[in-house]
Parts: structure tokens; C-alpha cells; sequence
């Protein structure tokens, strides 16, 4: 069969790895390479242990891989080999300079702009997968016009929407596709080439075209919008704690209102991951660009909460332990910013260990796929130890902290890790995953979210 498209995708992570997996599997006439500066990365995903774990992902790639699918680190060869351009390199927040903390930081984005102009010398496709400050693909396009007439570059916007855990799934049944190009012939016929693609498996009903910018602000908006809906709920936690009210049954009632919706009201510890945060900080720093201080503050107050949600977490750990957990064992059940994958990044666990370290606390930490990214977030620290086995992560501890909502955790034995416990023992579910009830009858010490604590003293 005759390739129809060849496919790059720039940066093999999260997001770039799983999208061409699914690519490759849903378009066996089209050639699909990935490419990364990172040199191990590339030996991960040409080996049998992935560098991500996602539900699905392994069968998929050892599928399709050396068939229709491969990974590279010589990008300026993937470049030219090319037609369509996937850009999914990493845009973090920026740690320096003028938006620090705030605005995405660009320069990954811009070198991987410069080595396409640099490479090309046919015609190409540039889709942005990264998240991307609105207005990047028009700095994108200039970039590429920079360049003399060898080649001509259609610049895309096709935001990610697919959750960790769940990526294989969502790539598979997308709620939709979106699609943002130009207003011009040009890029009228580009987006029919992408859409062409996602309608191997995608219906055309839910492929969404809008102007560039609509999508690039589209993905910022959905993610804020996501997560205001968990800062609304964990506020109303704090106050359920302060009154008799159940944050549960108050997010059940409200859920069931059609226009509210039952999903993304899960009272926690708060939200973590790659996009919340850094989207939201992202959409705060445009506005105030822009002079919208008020609509600026407004979606601050989103990131806000979430940091007064870990605050309150450990304070009440602190308050409760007798005021101090300096020198006592506490195990923290989950490490990864939320089930089923072995991503660390902005999870509430981070800010919570740290701070009980902080308290010279000794942090027992178990964790079924992330302990490799617990070694590089906190290996080394005095008063750190990993574990690959809960019951041994609790023996002797003082406290527990769950703070992953991984359903073995709900499987435990926890009369055996009771029993290994110093008393009293303390249980602080930062997820509501446990049968708080049973926990008490037992002899826990029960800290629920937005409930009232079942304490025996
Ligand atoms: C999110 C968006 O859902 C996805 O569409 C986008 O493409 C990337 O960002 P992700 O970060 O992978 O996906 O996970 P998500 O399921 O949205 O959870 C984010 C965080 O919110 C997790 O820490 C999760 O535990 C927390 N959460 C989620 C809650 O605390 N309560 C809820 O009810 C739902
Ligand atoms: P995401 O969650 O957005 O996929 P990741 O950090 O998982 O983010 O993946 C981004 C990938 O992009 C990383 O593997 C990183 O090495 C890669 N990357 C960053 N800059 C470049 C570049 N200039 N060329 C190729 N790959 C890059």
C-alpha cells in the first residue's frame, strides 16, 4: 500500500506518544515517526518499557511499531522526510524573566519553529498539539515565512483534550476534534488534509473547525473551566468541614441539576497535572496582557484555592497529630497526581511530602506506577523512603495519607495494616476513596474531605 501521509510528531511525551500511537493504528496507510531530543526517551519507547504508562498504550505501540510507527531522535531527517508536522514539545511556565510563573515558556517551542524552517524543503503542515498561549500560531507562522520560497507552511491549531489515565480512550472517542486554521484557501485545504486523517475513526459531526485563535483559547478555556469546577467544590469542602453538611451528598444534589452535571465534582486535596495549573496561570497572564485585571483575578482565585486546599490538608495532618509530626512515620498511599498513571507532575503529593518533611516528619511512600517519578522528585531527601508495598510503606507509621485515588488502595487489608500501626492511628483520606465508616469501626482516626472527622477521643 502506498503511504498517504507521512506523519512527524516533535516531542514523543504525554501528549505527542498516545496521539500517534492512535494515528498509526487507526491509519495503516500513513507513516508515523516520533522525534525527541531526549535520548533516553526514544530508547524507552523502541523498548519494551514504555516511558509512560497508560491504559492501552503498550498493546497499541507494539503493534504498530517498525511497521507504520517509529521513533527517532534525528529530527532534521524526520523534518525532511515529512508532510505533516505535529508539534508537541513542552511548554512549562516560565521560571525567569518577564512573566515568570505566569507566561508559558516558549523557548522549546521556538527551537523546534527555527529547525522545521531549517530542514524543509518541501511544502508542510505545522499542527500545534502543544498548549499555546493565543496568538502562538500566527509568531509561528511568521517564523516559518522567514525563511525564502524553498518551502511553504500551512500553520494548524489541533489542542489536546485527552486526560491522562484515560488518553487512549479519549483519542479513540473524542468528545470532538477541533481544528483551527486560517481563513484563507490555503488553510482551508490544510485543515481538510488533518480532518481527512481523524475521520479514519472520528465521526465528521464532532471534527469542530474554528479560526486558529478560537481554538488555542478553546484549550485554555476547557481546562479552566474543569478546574474552576474543582476549586468550587473544595471550597464548599472547607465549609462542610465547618458545619454538619457532607460535601458528597452536596455534590450529588447539585450534580444531578442537568444544567450542573454530576463530573468534576470530586472534593480532594486538590487538582494536579501538567495542564490545570499551567494553563490557568497561562489565561491570567493574557488577560492582564490584555488589561483584564478583573477577569484576571477571577480565574487567579481558581489556582488559589488549590493551593489553600493542600494547605489545609497538612495543617489539619499537623493539628490533629497533637501538633506535631516531627519524628513519626506517616504513609502516603499514592503519589501520582491522580489514578492510573505513573505522571507526577503538580501533584497535590508533592506540596504535601514537602511539607511534612518540613515538619521533620519520615514520609513512607507508596505508589503501584509512579515511584520511578517519586526517585526524581524526591529521592535523596533525608527522611524519604519508597516502597513498592503498601502494608510495608504503613508499618509503624503514625498516620496514613492517601492521596492518590488508585481503587487497590480501596482493596486493602486495612485490619493488617491497623495492626502494624502505632496508636492511635490516623487515617487522612484526601481523596474520599475509603468506607470512612468501617475505617472507624475498626479503630481509625477518620479525616474524610468536607465531612465531619469520626475520631474515637
Ligand atoms: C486535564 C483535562 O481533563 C484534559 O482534557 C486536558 O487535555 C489535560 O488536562 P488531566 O490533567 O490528565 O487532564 O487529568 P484530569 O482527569 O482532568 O484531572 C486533573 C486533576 O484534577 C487530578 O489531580 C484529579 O485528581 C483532579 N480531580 C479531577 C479532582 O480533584 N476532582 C475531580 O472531580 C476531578
Ligand atoms: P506533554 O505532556 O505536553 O506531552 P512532555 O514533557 O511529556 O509534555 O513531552 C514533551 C517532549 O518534548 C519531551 O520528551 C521533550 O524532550 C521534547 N522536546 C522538547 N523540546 C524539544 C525539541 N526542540 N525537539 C524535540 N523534542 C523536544
Amino acid at each position: 500500500m502506498s503511504v498517504k501521509e507521512r506523519i512527524l510528531c516533535i516531542g514523543a511525551g504525554y501528549v505527542g506518544g498516545p496521539t500517534m500511537a492512535v494515528i498509526a493504528e487507526k491509519c495503516p496507510h500513513c507513516r508515523v515517526e516520533l522525534v525527541d531530543v531526549n535520548e533516553e526517551r526514544i530508547r524507552q519507547w523502541n523498548s519494551d518499557d514504555l516511558p509512560i504508562y497508560e491504559a492501552g498504550l503498550d498493546e497499541i505501540v507494539k503493534r504498530n511499531r517498525g511497521k507504520n510507527l517509529f521513533f527517532s531522535t534525528d529530527i532534521g531527517r524526520g523534518i525532511d522526510e515529512s508532510d505533516i508536522i505535529f508539534v508537541s514539545v513542552n511548554t512549562p511556565t516560565k521560571t525567569f524573566g518577564q512573566g515568570a510563573g505566569q507566561a508559558a515558556d516558549l523557548q522549546y517551542w521556538e527551537k523546534t519553529a527555527r529547525q522545521i524552517l531549517r530542514h524543509s524543503r518541501n511544502d508542510k503542515i505545522v499542527v500545534e498539539k502543544s498548549t499555546l498561549p493565543v496568538l502562538t500560531a500566527e509568531a509561528m507562522d511568521r517564523i516559518l515565512s522567514s525563511g525564502g520560497d524553498d518551502a511553504q507552511f500551512d500553520v494548524l491549531s489541533n489542542p489536546e483534550f485527552l486526560a491522562e489515565g484515560t488518553a487512549i480512550r479519549d483519542l479513540l472517542e473524542p468528545d470532538r476534534v477541533l481544528l483551527g486554521r486560517m481563513d484563507t484557501e490555503r488553510g482551508h485545504a490544510a485543515c481538510d488534509r488533518l480532518s481527512a486523517i481523524y475521520e479514519n475513526w472520528v465521526d465528521r459531526s464532532r471534527i469542530l473547525r474554528t479560526n486558529v485563535w478560537s481554538a488555542e483559547l478553546s484549550k485554555l478555556v476547557a481546562n479552566a473551566f474543569l478546574a474552576q469546577r474543582i476549586s468550587s467544590i473544595n471550597s464548599i469542602s472547607a465549609l462542610c468541614e465547618k458545619t454538619k453538611a457532607d460535601v458528597t451528598e452536596v455534590a450529588r444534589a447539585i450534580g444531578l441539576d442537568s444544567r450542573i452535571g454530576p463530573r468534576f465534582l470530586n472534593a480532594g486535596v486538590g487538582f494536579g497535572g501538567s495542564c490545570f495549573k499551567k494553563d490557568i496561570l497561562n489565561l491570567v497572564y493574557i488577560c492582564r496582557q490584555q488589561g483584564l485585571n478583573e477577569v484576571a483575578d477571577y480565574w487567579q482565585q481558581v489556582v488559589r484555592i488549590n493551593v489553600y486546599q493542600h494547605d489545609r490538608f497538612v495543617a489539619n495532618m499537623i493539628a490533629e497529630m497533637f501538633n506535631t509530626v516531627a519524628g513519626k512515620k506517616i504513609a502516603v498511599l499514592g503519589f501520582a497526581f491522580k489514578a492510573n498513571t505513573g505522571d507526577t507532575r503538580e501533584s497535590p503529593a508533592i506540596t504535601v511530602c514537602r511539607r511534612l518533611l518540613a515538619e521533620n516528619a519520615l514520609v513512607h511512600i507508596a505508589d503501584p506506577k509512579a515511584l520511578r517519578q517519586v526517585e526524581a522528585e524526591l529521592g535523596g531527601l533525608d527522611g524519604v523512603s519508597l516502597f513498592e508495598d503498601p502494608y510495608e510503606a504503613a508499618e509503624g507509621a503514625h498516620a496514613i495519607a492517601l492521596l492518590t485515588d488508585w481503587a487497590c488502595y480501596r482493596e486493602l487489608n486495612f485490619q493488617r495494616i491497623l495492626d502494624a500501626m502505632e496508636k492511635p492511628a490516623f487515617l487522612f483520606d484526601g481523596r474520599n476513596l475509603l468506607d470512612h465508616r468501617a475505617l472507624y469501626k475498626i479503630g481509625f482516626n477518620v479525616y474524610p474531605i468536607g465531612k465531619t472527622p469520626l475520631r474515637h477521643f
